[in-house]
């Protein structure tokens, strides 16, 4: 049995030095069927520098969590909880101080890169304009950050393509414009949601090995939010693994990959290749995530899962388990298979 180090940083909210401290985040939309809950009482802290990975199937709240930290919200969404970020909060902000945040302080890559460029600009116009709005940088300084960051990304002959349109550029060429231009006013939160899953394979190892060496030039705090628990091992810190709105295990990435806890990580994890078992068969975990408008009472992973008992209709406190980790699961550790 390996040991698990203690590492205070997964404790939820556990010291003052934290970049991100969110507490009791809960987003609500009102629908014409009734009120959903989309995040429901999620706590999870970043420090400096940390990469924390959100994973879940569809739907399970990863992006809404994602949008209520930067304001993005649909309007008929409501967002209760704390997110202090460098100790200021930051929810429900006025947008004048938002605009400020995004543009200096917290970043965000989109899944389709498409969506955050003009198609209609060249990308150096585009990033050239973020430096002379938000940092005052002039015209011929801007270019050269550009050019500069385009290199930080490995954007071959970055200087020439400054002058090209988004459709000129491939797939993951523009997700490398965009991570570029997240990382232009060297924000010290960089939120990405899903940023690979529009690329194909290699281009998305490619993207992730990029990030993670720029979480390491760039000393960025990362929230990673993806549905693959491969990704999060690869480069995370700790991870947060998400189902209906509720934090099903939170603990350090390579505890919770190596060592799971709760049968939903269990299940996602078996949709995972790895190298480190025998076998070649890829499971999924069998039904659909819940329509949130009618879960059942308690557990809301239980009608899914094979480990489901009478007690589970109740629902399971999220309770620390181990050495500073947090799962909410009425099936004791040792009889998970
Ligand atoms: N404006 C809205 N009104 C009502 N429900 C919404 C609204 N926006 C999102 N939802 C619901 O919130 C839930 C969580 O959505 P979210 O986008 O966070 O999922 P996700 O985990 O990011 O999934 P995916 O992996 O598909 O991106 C979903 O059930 C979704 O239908
Ligand atoms: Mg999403």
């Amino acid at each position: 049995m390996s040991t698990i180090e203690l590492e205070p940083a997964v404790t939820p909210n556990a010291g003052s030095d934290l970049l991100l401290d969110v507490k009791d985040l809960r987003v609500t939309f009102s629908t014409p069927d009734g009120a959903v809950t989309a995040v429901n009482n999620l706590n999870f802290s970043l420090r400096a520098g940390e990469t924390l990975g959100i994973v879940g199937e569809s739907g399970s709240g990863k992006s809404q969590t994602a949008f209520a930290l930067m304001g993005l919200l649909a309007s008929n969404g409501t967002i209760t909880g704390s997110a202090r970020f460098n100790g200021s909060e930051i929810l429900n902000l006025p947008e004048k101080q938002l605009n400020r945040l995004r543009a200096e302080q917290v970043a965000m890559i989109f899944q389709d890169p498409m969506t955050s460029l003009n198609p209609y600009l060249r990308v150096g116009e585009q990033l050239m304009e973020v430096l002379q709005l938000h940092k005052g940088l002039s015209k011929a300084q801007a270019f050269e950050e550009s050019v500069r960051m385009l290199d930080a990304v490995k954007m071959p002959e970055a200087r020439k393509r400054m002058r090209m349109y988004p459709h000129e550029f491939s797939g993951g060429m523009r997700q490398r414009v965009m991570i570029a231009m997240a990382l232009l006013c060297r924000p010290k939160l960089l939120i990405a949601d899903e940023p690979t899953t529009a690329l194909d394979v290699t281009v998305q190892a490619q993207i992730m090995t990029l990030l993670n060496e720029l979480k390491h030039e760039f000393n960025t705090a990362i929230i990673m939010i993806t549905h693959d628990l491969g990704v999060v091992a690869g480069i995370c810190d700790k991870v947060l693994v998400m189902y209906a709105g509720r934090t099903m295990e939170y603990g350090r990435a390579r505890d919770v990959f190596y060592q799971p806890t709760h049968p939903y990580s269990l299940g996602l994890l078996s949709a995972v290749p790895r190298l480190d078992t025998e076998g070649d068969t890829l499971m999924t975990i069998p039904g659909n995530p819940p329509n949130l408008l009618r879960l059942p009472a308690g557990c809301p992973f239980q009608p899914r899962c094979p480990y489901a008992m009478d007690i589970c209709a109740s629902a399971p406190p999220l309770e620390p388990f181990g050495a500073g980790r947090l799962r909410a699961c009425f099936k004791p550790v040792e009889e998970l298979a």
